[in-house]
């Protein structure tokens, strides 16, 4: 076995990866946003708005989309639209970025946190079954990173007990579980445009919904009241009475940028789908290593990163994920890394008063995150296969070394 170069020895990725700067940008998009600039038409309901919101709606199976500003004021607005508000509750996972939980407060809400599966990390249907009060009005399933929230079984209870669905789907797009895009199973899909994310316009989001009522409110909710299709100054039917609606309207250089994006996006997602596929075959034959589950029914797994754990118990005495992370790195694989680091009350961002959200469940989550996970950037799969090559040689190298 050579020396691993966290001890001196030789570096397995000497000259750098071999990676694609992201976002992908196209020289096309470029002409299109000097059009549209010289158009004097940017917002409130224009041409690419309205079809690239048809558009990604369409593609993600979904009758309805409305485009807004980010990933944070869809789920907001979701919860508004589908009337959660002061003395609900809404069960979200305990392992998401913080927005998941910060968007029930926003409305007056209880977020309640519950744990995730050992091995797609998504939220455990059994654990939100077992949270469910009186109060509870919504959940929110987040389909993390590489995989995609049990829908089958998460819909199915929230059914049973009159709960509402909105699927954060902020790392998913593209994802099909069963053929059928995620965004399309709940009351409500939130998506997320933000500069990491899998599709970006630098800032974005979209509620995707099938119920004409409910898009018409999301719609007002999120254009200071305004019917769908309406224009700034013009006309328009009146919203409900104490419809508290807000101004999150996106712009049309977003749209422009994300319809490119999304017209590749198909092609995009297999070839990220055949790289996953790829490390987690090889990946998994070296001892103490194994990567997220994709979706249980997922027929296309999209990833925002890639998940890859380690298990202790499988390192000699004294050898934590830290050191594997650090001796990976130092092999020159950069890109790879602890990820978020803490459950979601406990992030630095999160801080919110303890009487404000409720902790059910979290010890399966807490061990992945502290003990086990190891994030890879997108780049890692969204590029050639020589990349992913070259991060299982990595591994190799390191626990051949570091593993019992
Ligand atoms: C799971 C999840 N939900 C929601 C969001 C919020 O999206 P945005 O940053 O567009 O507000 C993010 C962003 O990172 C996210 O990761």
């Amino acid at each position: 076995m050579s020396k691993l170069a966290i001890d001196g020895g030789n570096k397995v990725i000497a000259d750098g990866m071999n990676f694609e700067v992201w976002p992908p940008v196209c020289p096309e998009v470029a002409k299109k946003l000097c059009d549209l600039y010289m158009s004097h038409k940017w917002s409130f309901y224009c041409a690419e708005e309205l079809k690239f919101a048809e558009n990604f709606a369409k593609y993600h199976d979904a009758k309805f989309g409305t485009f807004m500003v980010n990933g944070t004021v869809t789920l907001e607005t979701a919860l508004r639209a589908l009337g959660v508000g002061p003395g609900d509750e809404v069960i979200v996972p305990s392992w998401t970025w913080m927005a998941t939980g910060m968007a029930p407060l926003y409305v007056g809400a209880t977020p309640v946190f519950v744990d995730g599966e050992k091995d797609t990390f998504c939220m455990d249907p059994a654990a939100f079954e077992a949270a469910i009060t009186p109060r509870t009005k919504a959940v929110i399933p987040v389909h993390l990173f590489g995989s995609i929230a049990d829908l089958d079984k998460i819909t199915a209870i929230a059914a049973k007990h009159g709960i509402k669905v909105i699927e954060d789907c902020a790392h998913a797009h593209g994802g099909k579980w069963n053929g059928k895009g995620v965004g399309s199973f709940g009351d409500v899909g939130s998506f997320s445009f933000q500069q990491s994310k899998i599709m970006t316009a630098g800032e974005g989001g979209l509620c995707t919904c099938n119920d004409e009522n409910l898009y018409d409110l999301i719609g007002r909710y999120s254009h200071i009241g305004y019917g769908l299709g309406s224009k700034q100054g013009k006309p328009s039917t009146p919203p409900p009475t104490d419809l508290d609606s807000r101004n999150y309207r996106g712009t049309e250089f977003q749209a422009v940028i994300l319809q490119e994006q999304l017209d590749r996006l198909e092609a995009d997602s297999k070839h990220r789908q055949d790289n996953a596929n790829y490390l987690r075959a090889e990946l998994g034959k070296i001892p103490g290593i194994s990567t997220q589950k994709p979706g249980r029914c997922a027929t296309m797994q999209n990833y925002y990163v890639f998940g890859i754990t380690v298990d202790p118990a499988m390192l000699k005495p004294g050898k934590t994920k830290a050191d594997v992370i650090a001796a990976v790195n130092a092999e020159g694989a950069t890109e790879i890394f602890a990820g978020w680091g803490e459950v979601t009350y406990r992030q630095r961002l999160w801080q919110v008063s303890p009487e404000r959200y409720r902790v059910e469940s979290f010890e399966t989550v807490a061990d992945i995150i502290y003990n086990r996970i190891m994030l890879a950037d997108i780049r890692w799969i969204n590029g050639d296969r020589s990349n992913c090559e070259k991060m299982v040689e990595v591994f190799n190298k390191v626990m051949g070394e570091y593993g019992i």
